[in-house]
């Protein structure tokens, strides 16, 4: 592993393992990644293949060729169609850019389906952290909130990486001099992948 595919794993790969282990990624097979192009979702389309499931990930259309390459078996593209409303029914939802009322979310899951948010829109965090106690009847499909806990789980990735099914995507490299581009660059929300400053 370099120096630069070590950097980029700490926080993204992280909330992605631990929201898909939230998400019992082992007994689920259709999973949809919405925002799966960025940086968390680059690294969950590959350990939800290493699962076994099958993979729809969503994301803008300048994604969906980097998604496709990471095994996606599926890509829907959000700037042309909503996947809360086409019909498709998933195990686990897996969001990383939360931008659906939490009621979309509920009627794309499957009877036992689980919706797990890492991020988004900031009040729809809030409401999901407000209301999660309520939205979870036993039985029901379950709603959840991640909150990312450092480090946990990092011997999975290492393992994951060693066995070839989990590689960071490195969209670019910044010298620290150019730190404020690299910035900039990210801020945009472009990026396939991560962003990184080597210094
Ligand atoms: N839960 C926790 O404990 C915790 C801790 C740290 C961070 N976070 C959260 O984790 C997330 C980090 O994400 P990241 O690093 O992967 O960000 P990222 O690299 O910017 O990726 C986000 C992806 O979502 C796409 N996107 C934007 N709007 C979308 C929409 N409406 N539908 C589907 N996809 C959309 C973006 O594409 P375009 O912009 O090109 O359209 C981008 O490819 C953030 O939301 C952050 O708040 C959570």
């Amino acid at each position: 592993m370099t120096f630069k595919q070590a950097s980029a794993i700490p926080q993204a790969a992280l909330i992605a393992l631990q929201s898909l282990n939230n998400g019992l990624i082992h007994t689920r097979k259709k999973v949809l990644i919405n925002g799966a192009g960025g940086g968390v979702g680059t690294f969950a389309i590959q350990i939800a293949k290493s699962y076994g499931a099958t993979v729809t990930g969503v994301d803008h259309t300048e994604k969906l060729e980097v998604m496709r390459c990471l095994g996606a078996d599926h890509v829907i593209d959000y700037t042309q169609e909503d996947f809360s409303k086409n019909g498709q029914r998933y195990d686990l939802i897996f969001d990383v850019m939360a931008h659906h009322s939490i009621f979309d979310y509920k009627r794309a899951l499957t009877t036992q389906g689980q919706y797990v948010m890492a991020g988004g829109d900031l009040l729809l965090v809030y409401k999901m952290l407000l209301l999660k106690p309520w939205l979870s009847i036993p039985g029901d499909k379950k709603m959840d909130l991640l909150l990312h806990k450092p480090n946990q789980g990092l011997g999975s990735i290492q393992a994951l990486f060693e066995a070839g099914k989990v590689t960071p995507v490195v969209d670019k490299c910044y010298p620290l001099i150019d730190a404020a581009d690299a910035f900039q660059y990210f801020a945009k929300g472009h990026a396939k992948g991560k962003v990184v400053i080597k210094i």
